[in-house]
């Protein structure tokens, strides 16, 4: 049966994927409770729907950064896509465009920034790791700018490496032929095989910068004239921090439960995230999205926006490019049907009113 909802492109996605593949892109680390934290989070919470009101005519656009977007359903940068689809972060940058939403490109991706720049048919921030050797590093952010990326965003919770078992049961490496194409001209696309499990953990053990600190923001900003949003805040004081260090945004996130496990689920971190923000920049919140009342609950509870992850691997492992269209397609569909319920008509309309018990 053809997939209906995002559970069913992950059941569809993992009867086309390698289990190296497929426990890669579904890992949480250790116990993987932030995993399962992040989506039951959104389960625990009940909302008030609104009635009487007209919703013939909704719109669920919205604006971000000064670029409007369909809805406020983004792309989040995920790690090589060619694991899914021969045509790897190129099949989903051209769904992201046709979807009318941004892209995010990750460093860690198996096609080249330059590349899926020229597919792109929409908007494309790129996320950036910081490695120790900073001229590989100004390299990366010079050439996103260069190709015309429209932000980037800087990922502050994986300077050292969240222990995924299943990739250390797997001796997770990357295919013969796949690479990380971006730190090709550093020099930096692949590991020695001599990595002893997870040839990811020797890889960011070895080459990304764990001295990573809110000075960087500084030289970041010297160097590039995008706006820079920060990925991976979930304490209140650090999103007070990266607004008065310049941050065009954040991203309130916990890396999809990969990073530290025990980590707050985003969805409760993101009120408190919103009242330090006050206001000042974009709040964004990624991890454990799978219905279109998480993106409501999100939206009722101060975000702008939300960002996708696995979701986005699995319709690109079933079907490419129409597949993370479908994918998308069904999502906001979905949040479309809230935002009907809960009778809104524009995502300025939701507000925390419509969450059961909102203080
Ligand atoms: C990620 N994520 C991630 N984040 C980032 O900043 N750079 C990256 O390269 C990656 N790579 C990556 C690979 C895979 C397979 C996954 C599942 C995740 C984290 C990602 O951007 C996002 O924070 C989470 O995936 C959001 O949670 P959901 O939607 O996957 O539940
Ligand atoms: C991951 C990296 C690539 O979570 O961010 O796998």
């Amino acid at each position: 049966m053809k997939p209906i909802n995002l559970f069913d492109f992950e059941d569809a996605a993992r009867e086309r994927l390698s289990t190296l593949a497929y426990d890669y892109y579904r890992s949480g680390s250790f116990d993987e409770i932030t995993l399962r934290d992040n989506h039951a989070a959104y389960d625990r919470i009940r909302l008030h729907h609104r009635v009487l009101r007209d919703i013939s005519e909704r719109d669920l656009s919205t604006e971000l950064l000064g670029q409007r977007i369909s809805m406020p359903i983004l792309v989040a940068p995920t790690a090589f896509h060619e694991l899914a689809c021969p045509e790897g972060e190129v099949a989903t940058t051209r769904a992201a465009g046709a979807a009318g939403t941004i892209m995010t490109l990750s460093t860690l991706s198996n096609r080249p920034i330059e590349e899926v720049l020229e597919a792109a048919t929409g908007p494309v921030w790129f996320q950036l790791y910081v490695y120790r050797d900073r001229e590989a590093t100004r390299g990366l952010v010079e050439r996103a700018q260069a190709c015309g990326c429209s932000a980037i965003l800087l990922t502050v919770d994986a300077q050292v490496w969240g222990r995924r078992e299943r990739d250390v049961r797997n001796h997770f490496r990357l295919p013969a032929g796949l690479g990380v194409a971006n730190l090709l001209p550093a020099g930096f696309d692949e590991v020695p095989a001599t990595a002893s499990d997870s040839w990811l953990a020797e890889y960011v053990i070895s080459l990304f910068d764990p001295t990573l600190s809110w000075a960087d923001l500084e030289w970041l900003a010297s160097i590039t004239d995008l706006p820079v949003l920060i990925k991976g805040i979930v304490h209140p004081d650090d999103a007070r921090l990266a607004v008065e260090h310049g941050a065009h945004g954040i991203v309130v996130s916990n890396h999809g439960g990969r990073q530290l496990d025990t980590s707050i689920a985003t969805i409760d971190a993101l009120p408190a995230v919103v009242e330090a923000v006050n206001g000042r920049v974009p709040v964004l919140v990624d991890g454990g999205i799978r219905r279109g009342s998480d993106v409501l609950k999100a939206l009722a509870l101060g975000a702008q926006a939300v960002m996708l992850g696995r979701p986005i691997l699995w319709g690109l492992a079933v079907d490419g490019e129409a597949g993370v269209r479908q994918v998308l397609e069904i999502l906001e569909k979905e949040f479309d049907i809230a935002m009907a319920l809960c009778g809104c008509v524009a995502c300025d309309q939701v507000d925390r009113d419509l969450v059961v018990g909102a203080s």
